[in-house]
């Protein structure tokens, strides 16, 4: 089996952070999303992957090619996203006559796919969806299924949802897809959708099982979709201090890595702290991550997710934010409490 694991798109709601980097590159816990799905197919027994590639191709390459991962890992350039089944048709020649896994690289699942991939290779049919149950179901393509829990019907962001069933980002195919994609047409957002791909199987009499997901699973399309999958993979945490401490408390499962000096703070896990960075005289609360080489001075922090290269300095409290890379705040003369920052990479911020 293979595995197609989508790095493409414009990543719009993750604006203004997407304007500079590819959304699936934006970290969780301090490691990129698309991570996760590269470990997860990797788990599965999976050795030869596909990369779909979009606009910033290059630091997609350059970010997983800095990583030594124990499969053969080929690029592939979709250009403009015209849709998942698109994205199939663009790896026909990748695919060839294998089945696959396609993993949405914007999604996490907390237990990884080995269960579902065993499901898949024991049931042995045509397609394997992970269904999983969400409050906001109109957000997902959504499954109906009949009173045995058969796939009767999947609908792409429905106004009227048949279910609270949506669609997780993970499918298993066997190569009948790309007749399967090759025999739909663009939707009303113009882009060919799996859905409709899936619902082709179905019409034509191919088998579609499937597979609940127990543990949670996310969608990392929107900020708070990242702060929520930070907070879930943080709360899983093995502490580590590799970093220096002096005249500072550490409390709960917190992770420190290599060359960071934490002086005069508090740090309050679940959270993790990046390399080369400096902490004085600041508190850091659960469920943040801060990137490598910040700085944090003087600030309260709390839930939130702070990329490389940032300073932050008497900025008061921060919390439920997600700031880019190298951006700056720092302290002006009036100082309101629990600011909430969505802040693009480069920006200053003086408050
Ligand atoms: O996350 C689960 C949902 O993903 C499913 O419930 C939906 O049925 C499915 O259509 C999809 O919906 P989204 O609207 O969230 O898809 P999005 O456009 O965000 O694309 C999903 C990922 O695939 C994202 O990482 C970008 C990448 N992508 C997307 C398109 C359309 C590509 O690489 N190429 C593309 O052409």
């Amino acid at each position: 089996m293979k595995a197609l694991i989508l790095s493409g798109g414009h990543g719009t709601r993750l604006r203004p952070l997407t304007y500079s980097q590819q959304k699936q590159l934006i970290p969780v816990a301090n490691k990129p999303v698309l991570f996760y799905a590269i470990e997860d197919v990797i788990e599965a027994g999976i050795k030869e992957i596909g990369i779909i590639l979009g606009p910033n191709k290059d630091q997609v390459i350059e970010t997983v090619n800095s990583v030594e991962w124990d499969a053969d890992i080929e690029f592939i350039y979709q250009g403009d996203p015209l849709g998942l089944a698109h994205a199939i048709l663009v790896a026909e020649e990748f695919l060839g006559d294998d089945s696959f896994v396609m993993y949405l690289g914007d999604n996490i699942l907390r237990d990884g796919i080995v269960q579902h991939a065993d499901k898949f290779r024991s049931l042995n049919p045509d397609s394997l969806i992970l269904l999983t149950e969400v409050d906001e179901p109109q957000r997902f393509g959504v499954a109906e299924l009949d009173e045995w829990g058969k796939v009767k019907r999947l609908v792409e962001k429905p106004k009227v949802p048949p279910s609270n069933y949506a669609l997780a980002g993970i499918y298993f195919f066997k190569p009948v897809i790309i007749e399967a994609c090759k025999n739909i047409k663009p939707s009303w957002r113009n882009e060919l959708e799996i859905t409709d791909a899936i619902q082709w199987l179905i019409d034509n009499g191919y088998r579609v099982e499937a597979s609940i997901v127990e543990g949670w699973w996310k969608d990392t399309g929107k900020p708070e979709d990242i702060l929520e999958a930070n907070r879930l993979v943080l709360e899983e945490i093995h502490p580590r201090m590799d970093g220096r401490v002096e005249n500072s408390k550490i409390m709960g499962r917190v992770v420190v890595e290599a060359g960071t000096v934490v002086r005069d703070s508090v740090i309050k896990g679940p959270c993790i702290i990046g390399k080369n960075c400096r902490i004085v005289n600041s508190y850091i609360g659960p469920y943040t991550s801060v990137g490598d080489n910040c700085v944090i001075e003087g600030t309260e922090i709390d839930d939130s997710v702070i990329l490389d290269g940032s300073e932050i300095v008497q900025a008061g409290r921060i919390v439920e934010s997600l700031i880019g890379r190298n951006v700056r705040i720092r302290e002006s003369n009036s100082k309101p409490k629990g600011y909430r920052f969505v802040v693009g990479d480069n920006s200053n911020i003086v408050l």
